[in-house]
């Protein structure tokens, strides 16, 4: 038997589509073990605040689909003060919450780390970011909808692309981390891949255009990750552009269309299994963990070790990416 009556449940740090579907998991795992749900809302900063509100099994209806987070989310700078985290406790005591499922990326689970070693609430973590960064899971909540999402508009630039002969710079999303770029330019078939994690030289990229311009090849797309350690998409075509003109360049940045819209079936189920096993994990007796699902099983991670470590993209599909697009 556990002593758990009450948690929380918050989004933190960049939305990710996805995160709906693992609150209302959580809320009605939580309902089915007859325990009473809350929410907190805007993440840390909302804990701060005293911002926990109770959470029923109807409040959590019609949302599986929706992107963003009903919750609301934000990046708390207060939280990482001892006064602030300080307060979050007394808010937390004040409301009776016995413990918390805290959905986010590595800022969220650094935060739940700390409050853990510090104060007497088990938290669980929940893997929620586009970025697919979060060691202890083959994927983030959310990941697969931001791929899918970035392709499509790849897609379409690529039609302009062919009509007019011309080359284009898309730029992606995913802070430090390339899987967002890896698997947007494996899946359009880009003639070249930036990401943070492995260098390409710029002649590398004039190489592959002039071999594609013998070829009679009259377009190409490249896809570069926001964190490329060599500069941004518009930096490599101004790059380019001195040292090679056989193709008119344009550059386009996707943004956070990346983050929004409504969640792929793939990002909807894992994080229904997410939300579901948190709750029985801290019922368990469980704290101090990130979730994930690794070669489809669970699969539980200290979160000291899932925030310092890095995750990185495979080698060897990038230069799979490379044979294919010649
Ligand atoms: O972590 C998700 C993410 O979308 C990153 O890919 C991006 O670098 C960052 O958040 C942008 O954050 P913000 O919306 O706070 O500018």
């Amino acid at each position: 038997m556990s002593d758990i009556k009450k948690i929380a449940v918050f989004t933190s740090g960049g939305d990710a589509p996805g995160m709906n579907a693992a609150v209302r998991a959580v809320v009605r795992t939580a309902s089915y073990h007859g325990l009473e749900c809350y929410g907190i809302y805007r993440g840390y900063e909302g804990m701060i605040n005293g911002r926990i509100r109770p959470l029923a099994t109807r409040d959590v209806g019609n949302i599986i689909q929706r992107g963003g987070t009903i919750l609301k989310t934000a990046r708390s700078m207060r939280f990482m003060t001892a006064e602030g985290r300080q307060l979050a406790y007394e808010n937390l005591k004040a409301a009776g919450i016995d413990a918390m499922v805290a959905i986010g990326g590595d800022g969220t689970f650094t935060g739940a780390h700390v409050f853990n070693q510090e104060y007497d609430i088990p938290i669980v973590g929940l893997p929620g970011t586009i970025d697919n960064d979060i060691c202890g899971t083959d994927y983030t909540i959310g990941f697969d909808t931001a791929i899918n999402t970035a392709i499509e508009a790849v897609d379409k630039i690529r039609d302009t692309a062919d009509s007019h002969s011309r080359l284009f710079f898309v730029e992606v999303m995913g802070r430090h981390s390339g899987y967002i770029a890896l698997h947007c330019g494996i899946g359009s078939g880009a003639g070249c891949i930036f990401l943070p994690e492995y260098d390409t030289p710029l002649d590398e990229l004039v190489d592959v255009l002039k071999k594609a311009n013998e070829q009679d090849k009259k377009f190409n797309m490249v896809i570069v990750a926001e964190g490329n350690a060599s500069g941004n998409a518009m930096e490599i075509a101004n790059r380019l552009n001195e040292k090679y003109d056989g193709y008119e360049s344009k550059v386009t940045i996707l943004g956070h269309m990346q983050r929004g819209g409504a969640p792929s079936c793939h990002d909807r189920v894992l994080a229904s299994r997410l939300g579901y096993s948190a709750v029985v994990e801290l019922l368990k007796g469980t704290r101090n963990m990130a979730l994930g699902i690794v070669n489809d099983e669970l699969c539980l991670t200290p979160f000291e070790e899932a925030i310092s470590q890095t995750k990185q993209p495979k080698s060897s599909l990038l230069e799979m990416a490379r044979i294919l697009s010649i």
